[in-house]
């Protein structure tokens, strides 16, 4: 060719283009046509490639018969930028090794099976590569590393069942990568790493049943996503790593019933949600967390039943929710505002759900819904105000032929008229039945009535349920006229498997029909607490009672124990006791079944604050008792008890007295003594045992040895011994007998009262008078004839010291004062019973202020037999001072 040639070719091409056609290089190919660098060669039944003119940009070879050796015929094209080859006889990718400057092969419908290297030139130009509809099962490692300009890779409607790791890595440009219709079962782990450009991956209508965590890991653009007709039982956080950015996602068609708490934390943009026909049965609050941008949710014909009062909380953006063909009834029958935060939805399909009723606050909060779609739901009625709160609704669409129309429906002719675009609704009532088929924008005041939908006329009541024990809840309804009923029982929203159910029907009191239901928790659990509710349903209606508040307690149990102690004086005591329940068991303590510990009153207890044990410090005998240790819940009381023993050495609390007694008169000798357990008394007189007679005998607990008319062989060495588990002790007096008196009054004709006064005081706060009046009929008598004048003598008083411990509270009152009041002055005057009083004579005794006594029961026995004794014990009053005197036939002392 001369240089001439050469420059026209030149020409040719940058000025001459349609002409050049004409030129033997350059002509069109015969079969073909051609239009500028555009070369249509499809369908021309070839089974080679016409020979093709160079300037050729685009080339257009589909529907032929072309098999591999296309291949060859490209390598002088180097204009060529897109060429087509779909369904053709290709069994293998041809090469591509010269033509760097092509932009987009397609090879659709062929029949490549597999995918290897070497058919393109290292970082070709390609950017797009078409293979939909091959066959091919295999790619190889490695095999697209040339490709490194790719944009759009197109794999649809293969045999593919793996993909090799790695594959993308070269694939940082690509931007669309589809893959349906193949037969991807795993995406495992870091599977499209690379892909740091992809904006849209298809997976649709693959197997897959398994993707692992991390499987999109590096995608960083990603802004389409479709799983639709896959296998996917689960969504979880794992596998959304990566997914930032993405806007789109559609998982419809697939086998999803579980939704992991927080799975959507990583793709917050998510704009479209695409859930429909998977087996989703509850939305709880949850679920769909953190989709704070989301306007599309599609759940169609899922099998929601439930969805609970947040489930769309955060969604503030949604503009569009379809619901349609699920099972949702109680979230719009009976819940508050269960979608009231959606104010910017507009579009809002439930048809085809279970919905029988329509609570005045169900759609609470839809201030924008312009579209509610409410078709295929046996809708029976619809509370009033329901659909107050949608002001900018304007197509509302509801064909039931079930609706109740009492005179509760009145209010939706006015609001379908103001609202709505009336070719949307073809309701008509089915009761009363001269209203049957009526559409219910033509209902009229006139025809209205009762409604026989079931009331409920006792509630299930909250209450506290025993752990372990059974449980009820009942649930009771009428309706008017009466018909039959169904109970259903729920908790916390959701229904209740194989409940233990009691239902009968029984006549109220006004006569009237009504259904009990009786839900038995027979062994209750801490599963079993819970909101729990009852719904009656007749073919009117149903209607939902109030939510009964179940919660579980257990019973308390003993940890620790308080066990019996003996310790003695001085020494501390431990009393444990601690208890499990639920709710946990407050812990008190008695003593004696009463609230007064001395040794708290003595501060010498301490309670741990921590620790339910309690410590006893310097123990005295005055704590001594049954402590009792209770720990209550609102499930009941237990109680423990712990008997404290505190064990004192005997001891004498005064030294005993050496006494001097005129012979004939009376004397007391006292051995005040005090240990625990009681000690033993014993008195001896020159070591014989003293065994009470006519004239001896024993009071305030053997304490007192009282002698009357004493002689002259009662002198002698009294010996006073006590003894108790803890020792023994003794303590020595000498008794001194002194002549009788010149005047001395004859034994046998003395008149004798003896009165014994015995004042004991425990631990300085009570008082014991003991009086113990004895005298015989007979010498009562006596002294009546002889001694007229003095016929009444009184023999002694023993008037014990306040301030004298007491060491045996058995007979002892709580709390006295130690007051005693002196002698005298008698202000009142008491017939003594059992005295033959013939003569009034005045006796004054020492009197006594007591604010309480106990009787002293062995005051009988310690009284020789023989004095047939009128025993008059002192005498309480509580709070004024009272004298005592008895009237005898005697005088004056
Ligand atoms: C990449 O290109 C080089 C040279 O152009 C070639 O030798 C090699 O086989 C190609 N690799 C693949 C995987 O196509
Ligand atoms: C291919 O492209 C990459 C990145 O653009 C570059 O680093 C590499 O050197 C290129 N290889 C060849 C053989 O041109
Ligand atoms: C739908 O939910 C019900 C319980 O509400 C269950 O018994 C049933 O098996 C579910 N159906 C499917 C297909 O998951
Ligand atoms: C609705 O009611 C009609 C007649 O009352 C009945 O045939 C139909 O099965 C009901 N549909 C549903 C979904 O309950
Ligand atoms: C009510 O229930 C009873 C017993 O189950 C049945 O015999 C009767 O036919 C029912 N009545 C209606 C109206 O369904
Ligand atoms: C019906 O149930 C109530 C509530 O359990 C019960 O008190 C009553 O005895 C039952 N009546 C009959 C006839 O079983
Ligand atoms: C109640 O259930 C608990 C735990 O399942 C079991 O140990 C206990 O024996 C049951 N009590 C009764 C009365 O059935
Ligand atoms: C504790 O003492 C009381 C009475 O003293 C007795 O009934 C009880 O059995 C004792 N308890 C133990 C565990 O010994
Ligand atoms: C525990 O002691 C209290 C009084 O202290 C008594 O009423 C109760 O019966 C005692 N309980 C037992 C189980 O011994």
């Amino acid at each position: 060719m001369g240089v001439s040639h050469y420059l026209m070719s030149i020409a040719a091409i940058l000025f001459l283009v349609p002409f050049s056609q004409q030129t033997e290089n350059y002509e069109c190919p015969q079969k073909c046509d051609c239009l500028k660098q555009y070369v249509d060669c499809s369908k021309k039944n070839l089974i080679s490639v016409p020979r093709i003119p160079e300037w050729v940009e685009q080339l257009d070879l589909s529907f032929n018969r072309l098999s591999e050796e296309v291949t060859k015929d490209f390598d002088k094209l180097f204009a060529l930028k897109i060429v087509k080859l779909d369904k053709n006889a290709l069994h293998n990718i041809p090469n591509f090794l010269e033509t760097n400057q092509i932009e987009e092969i397609r090879l659709n419908r062929n029949s490549i099976e597999f995918i290897d290297g070497g058919h393109f030139s290292v970082n070709c130009s390609v950017k797009t590569l078409s293979l939909n509809s091959n066959l091919i099962r295999v790619i190889e490692e490695g095999a697209l590393d040339n490709l490194t300009n790719l944009i759009v890779l197109k794999l649809n409607r293969n045999e593919i069942s793996s993909l090799p790791n790695h594959l993308f890595m070269r694939q940082s440009k690509l931007e669309v990568l589809e893959l349906n219709h193949n037969k991807l079962h795993v995406i495992s782990g870091l599977l499209f790493q690379g892909l740091s450009s992809l904006t849209t991956l298809k997976l649709k209508f693959n197997n897959i049943d398994n993707i692992m965590d991390g499987a999109f890991y590096g995608f960083k653009s990603v802004n389409l996503l479709q799983l639709d007709h896959n296998r996917i039982k689960t969504i979880s956080k794992g596998w959304m790593y990566g997914l930032e950015s993405l806007i789109t996602l559609s998982l419809s068609n697939n086998l999803i019933s579980r939704i992991d708490l927080g799975s959507w934390e990583l793709c917050t943009n998510l704009e479209m949600l695409d859930l429909s026909h998977n087996f989703l049965m509850e939305i709880e609050g949850r679920t769909l967390q953190h989709l704070i941008n989301l306007h599309t949710l599609n759940l169609c014909n899922n099998n929601i039943s439930s969805v609970s009062q947040e489930a769309f909380s955060h969604m503030v953006q949604l503009q569009t929710l379809l619901l349609n063909n699920n099972k949702i009834s109680w979230t719009v029958e009976d819940m508050s505002g269960p979608f009231a935060k959606l104010q910017n939805l507009k579009l809002f399909n439930l048809s085809d759900n279970h919905i029988k009723s329509i609570n005045s606050k169900a759609f609470d909060g839809l201030v924008n819904l312009v579209e509610l779609d409410l078709m295929g739901n046996n809708i029976t009625s619809i509370q009033q105000h329901a659909f107050e709160a949608m002001a900018k609704i304007k197509k509302f669409h509801l064909n039931s032929s079930s609706l109740l129309c009492d005179c509760n429906l009145l209010w939706i002719v006015k609001w379908i008229k103001d609202k709505l675009e009336q070719k949307y609704i073809t309701a008509t009532c089915a009761y009363p039945s001269e209203l049957r088929g009526v559409l219910i924008s033509k209902l009229k005041e006139e025809n209205c009535g009762d409604s026989p939908k079931p009331k409920i006329v006792e509630h299930p009541k909250s209450h506290l349920a025993i752990k372990s024990k059974s449980a009820n809840l009942i649930c009771t309804a009428t309706s008017n006229p009466f018909s039959n009923m169904t109970f259903l029982w729920r908790k916390n929203n959701g229904n209740i498997s194989n409940p233990t159910v009691f239902e009968n029907v029984t006549m109220s009191k006004k006569g009237q029909s009504q259904a009990t239901s009786v839900l038995i928790i027979p062994n209750v659990t801490n599963a079993d607490s819970g909101r729990y509710q009852c719904v009656v349903s007749n073919k009117f209606g149903t209607t939902y009672s109030t939510k009964a508040k179940v919660n579980i307690v257990t019973f308390p149990r003993f940890l620790k124990m308080p066990s019996n102690v003996t310790v003695r004086t001085g020494e501390t005591v431990t009393l444990d006791c601690a208890a499990t329940g639920d709710p946990s068991p407050e812990i008190s303590w008695k003593k004696d079944g009463g609230n007064d510990f001395p040794a708290a009153r003595e501060r010498r207890m301490n309670v741990m604050p921590s620790d339910p044990r309690f410590f006893i410090v310097n123990a005295k005998t005055t704590d001594m008792g049954i402590y009792s240790c209770a720990a209550k819940n609102h499930a009941g009381t237990i109680i423990a008890n712990a008997t404290l023993n505190v064990l004192q050495e005997p001891s004498f609390i005064r030294v005993m007295e050496n006494k001097e007694v005129t012979s004939g008169d009376s004397v007391v000798l006292q051995c005040m003594i005090s240990g625990s357990p009681k000690p033993v008394l014993k008195w001896l007189k020159d070591g014989i045992p003293v065994v009470h007679t006519d004239r001896h005998f024993f009071t305030g607990d053997d304490q007192l040895l009282v002698i009357v008319g004493v002689e002259a062989n009662d002198a002698g060495k009294y010996e006073c011994e006590i003894t108790n588990e803890l020792g023994t002790k003794k303590d020595m007096i000498e008794l001194k007998v002194l002549p009788p008196v010149a005047i001395m009054v004859n034994e046998e004709d003395m008149t004798g009262i003896i009165i014994i006064t015995v004042v004991c005081c425990a631990v300085g706060t009570s008082i014991i008078w003991v009086v113990i009046i004895y005298h015989t009929r007979r010498r009562m008598a006596a002294a009546v004839h002889t001694f007229p004048g003095e016929s009444v003598k009184m023999t002694q008083v023993v008037h014990s010291d306040c301030d004298s411990p007491q060491m045996f509270p058995d007979n002892i009152s709580e709390h006295s004062s130690c007051k005693d009041s002196g002698t005298g002055d008698s202000a009142k005057q008491t017939s003594f019973d059992g005295v033959p009083t013939e003569r009034s004579d005045q006796v004054h005794f020492e009197t006594a202020v007591c604010r309480s006594y106990s009787p002293v029961p062995e005051a009988h026995k310690l009284l020789p037999s023989s004095f047939k004794p009128s025993i008059q014990v002192c005498v309480n009053t509580s709070v004024t001072p009272a004298t005592y005197s008895f009237s005898s036939h005697s005088g004056n002392v």
